[in-house]
């Protein structure tokens, strides 16, 4: 299975870029003013961040224009390498590794970001537990992790075989990126809760974003967590 996510995004990465843009998300963690959320200038001037499973790699720039130390984390040599030449940006700092098991070193990151990666497993022994566990051991003490995962009624999972609790293989991907990969969704916002309350984390906050874009419905949970 960790063979078909490589070969998937593998390939994907492998078209053109072009041009990057940050996404909603990131300027709205970093630069937004929220009930729950006010990150000030101070707060995030020479912090560590991880952009944990970049992508692309179109929030790596931004993060490091906001004064950030910035660091990314993916899959493979291949995706991180045509990063590297996009970008050109040598004070970016680049691992391999997935988010269950990073090889990073413990309390290291004030920040992560983890936008729409952890429904990615390596095998039906993952699940989400080890990721956030492994996202907790890498991050400092009152560190962030933003991380964004998936409710089952989204696009992405029509059609999808159900393996076991909360675990699907995908075969009907809008973008025919992701078919034959295995994914982590969840039916009932109580078994996210769930989820949260079994991992290292004490505190979490959970958003609710259910966006239909012309047909691809996509129900996410944006997830605020912190180590104490
Ligand atoms: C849907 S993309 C999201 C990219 C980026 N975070 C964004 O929001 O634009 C998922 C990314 O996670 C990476 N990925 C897949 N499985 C992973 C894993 N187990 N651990 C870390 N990254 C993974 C993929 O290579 C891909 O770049």
């Amino acid at each position: 299975m960790k063979k078909e996510i490589l070969k998937s995004f593998g390939n994907f990465y492998k078209k053109k870029v072009g041009k990057l843009y940050p996404n909603e998300l990131a300027l709205r963690t970093f630069l937004g003013k929220n009930k729950f959320l006010s990150l000030d200038k101070k707060k995030i001037k020479n912090k560590k961040i991880l952009d944990l499973g970049y992508g692309d790699g179109r929030n790596l720039e931004f993060f490091y224009k906001i004064g950030m130390e910035t660091h990314g984390l993916e899959i493979s040599k291949e995706i991180i390498s045509k990063t590297k030449k996009n970008l050109k940006n040598k004070k970016i700092k680049y691992h391999k590794g997935f988010c269950q098991k990073t090889n990073l070193k413990k309390d290291t990151f004030d920040f992560i970001f983890a936008d729409c990666v952890f429904m990615y497993l390596r095998s039906t022994k993952d699940n989400m537990i080890t990721s956030l566990n492994e996202s907790y051991r890498i991050l400092k003490k009152n560190g962030y992790l933003f991380c964004v995962v998936v409710n089952k009624k989204s696009t992405i999972l029509k059609d999808a075989k159900k393996i076991k609790n909360n675990i699907y293989l995908i075969s009907n991907d809008p973008l025919n990126i992701r078919n034959k990969i295995l994914y982590y969704a969840y039916e009932k916002l109580s078994d996210l809760q769930k989820d949260l309350k079994r991992s290292k984390f004490q505190k979490f906050k959970i958003f609710k974003s259910d966006i239909d874009y012309y047909g691809t419905r996509k129900f996410h949970y944006i997830v605020l967590l912190k180590k104490y």
